[in-house]
């Protein structure tokens, strides 16, 4: 099992690798294939619920979800994101929250989406026991405030204070920081700043890591953003292996003796 150690001291070393996952089966594939980290991620929304947005997902959402994922990894790092409005409103309430995914679900990890409101709720949660994963740029939960998803960091001052904040993020104790859909280079100076490892989702090739959306990866996606990438037709193949059952039931060739069981005393009723 890959521990938070080892996670954040592999800093400027190989590039880190991180996909989401959200059920013990799909967690399985990403953790055989060597992936270093599962993120139960929020995106589970638009990815696997059907919502348009991250905003509907609950604490017991992630919960579920999160048992599911622990339940199928052996190796990887497994981090669980915090909804919206699981945190931020009020301490008591984001330490039980951040707590729960730890010590009911198994994570090792949780990862907020951050601001400024985030970085002494960090430091709280380090303190405490519970490792912290930060989260600046597009931080889909504020999708309304930011007013859709473009691209965050994109003026001087903008960039400024996502380096300030990554900075202040790392002296509160995050093990890492997810830097999303940031211009590469702001992306690259925040890198080459921190001493935590930095993972890139639209961010360049400049950061110590990569995260994708899962759905994105296996072509599951109704819409992916323009910087994820297909590396497989996953939907072309459930498609084939559904409409091949529902041919085989069709055609009588599915059950086949080979499928049934006769019990022969059970002939005479
Ligand atoms: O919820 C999520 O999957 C995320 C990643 C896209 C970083 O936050």
């Amino acid at each position: 099992m890959t521990t938070i150690t080892e996670f954040r001291d592999r800093s400027g070393g190989d590039p880190i690798t991180m996909l989401t996952a959200y059920d013990a089966p799909t967690a399985r594939v990403v953790d055989e294939a060597g992936v270093d980290s599962v993120l139960v991620g929020d995106s589970m929304g638009n990815a696997v619920m059907g919502y348009d947005s991250t905003l509907p997902v609950t604490m017991e959402d992630v919960l579920s979800r999160t048992g599911a994922v622990v339940r199928g990894v052996d190796d990887a790092l497994v981090v669980a994101d915090m909804p919206f409005l699981s945190y931020g409103a009020d301490e008591a309430d984001a330490i039980e929250n951040a707590g729960r995914l730890i010590s009911e679900a198994g994570a090792q990890g949780v990862k907020l989406e951050s601001g400024p409101h985030t970085v002494d709720l960090t430091e709280r949660l380090v303190d405490l026991g519970i490792p912290v994963m930060a989260h600046l740029g597009f931080t889909p939960q504020h999708v309304n405030q930011f007013g859709g998803y473009g691209r965050r960091g994109t003026t001087r001052d903008a960039a400024r204070e996502l380096l300030d904040l990554a900075t202040a993020h790392e002296e509160a104790g995050a093990f890492s920081l997810v830097v999303e859909h940031v211009p590469a280079n702001v992306a690259a100076q925040i890198t080459e700043a921190l001493s935590i490892p930095t993972i890139g989702i639209g961010a360049g090739g400049e950061t110590d890591g990569q995260v994708l959306v899962i759905t994105d990866v296996f072509g599951l996606s109704d819409r992916s953003p323009s910087f994820a990438e297909q590396f497989g037709d996953v939907a072309g193949e459930m498609t084939r292996a559904v409409s091949a059952y529902r041919d085989a039931v069709e055609s009588g060739s599915f059950p086949a003796a080979e499928h049934s069981h006769v019990d022969e005393e059970l002939d005479d009723l």
